[in-house]
C-alpha cells in the first residue's frame, strides 16, 4: 500500500479518538502491523527525562536524559534523526542488541518538544529519507488528531 493511502487510514483510525496515549498506542500498533518495524514507539517527555510510551516490539529502556542516545539528541535539537548504522552514532543507547538502524523525529506541539517517535530495525541501513518524511507526517496526524494536555 502506498504511503499516502497508510496516512490517509491512520486519519480514520485516529478521528474517533483524542486521547493522547491511547492515540499513540494506535499509531504504535498501526506501524507495527504495516510495517513490521523491529521495534516501533513513543517516549514522552516528563519532567526533565523521557519516558517510555506506548510501543510494539521487545521490552525497551524506560527513561532516557535530555541529549542521551538518539531519542534524547532528538528531544534536544527537535531534529528528526536517521541512524543507518547505530554503532556509529555516538552515545547510542541500546536498549536491544538486534537493533541496527533506527529513525527517530520529535513530537512538536506548539513550539516545545513532548516527546519522541522511535522506529527500529534490525537490518543496517533500513530506512531511507522517505521514511523520515512519513514518521514526521504519521507525527502530525497523531498530534492534530489528540488532545494534549500542557
Ligand atoms: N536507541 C535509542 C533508545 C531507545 S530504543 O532504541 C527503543 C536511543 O539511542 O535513544
Amino acid at each position: 500500500m502506498n504511503r499516502k493511502t497508510l496516512l490517509n487510514q491512520l486519519k480514520s483510525l485516529l478521528e474517533s479518538e483524542t486521547n493522547f496515549i491511547t492515540n499513540m498506542a494506535n499509531t504504535a500498533a498501526f506501524l507495527k502491523q504495516e510495517h513490521g518495524y523491529f521495534w516501533v514507539g513513543f517516549y514522552s517527555v516528563i519532567k526533565d527525562e523521557l519516558l517510555l510510551g506506548p510501543f510494539q516490539g521487545p521490552i525497551a529502556c524506560t527513561r532516557i536524559n535530555k541529549g542521551k542516545g538518539v531519542c534524547g539528541k532528538t528531544w534536544e535539537t527537535m531534529d528528526s534523526y536517521l541512524v543507518p548504522d547505530v554503532d556509529k552514532f555516538p552515545g547510542h543507547i541500546a536498549c536491544n542488541s538486534f537493533s541496527r538502524s533506527e529513525v527517530v523525529v520529535p513530537l512538536v506541539y506548539k513550539g516545545k518538544c513532548i516527546g519522541v517517535l522511535d522506529a527500529d530495525s534490525d537490518k543496517l541501513d533500513d530506512f531511507t529519507a522517505a521514511d523520515v518524511t512519513y514518521l514526521q507526517d504519521v507525527v502530525e496526524i497523531l498530534i492534530n488528531s489528540s488532545e494534549i494536555i500542557e
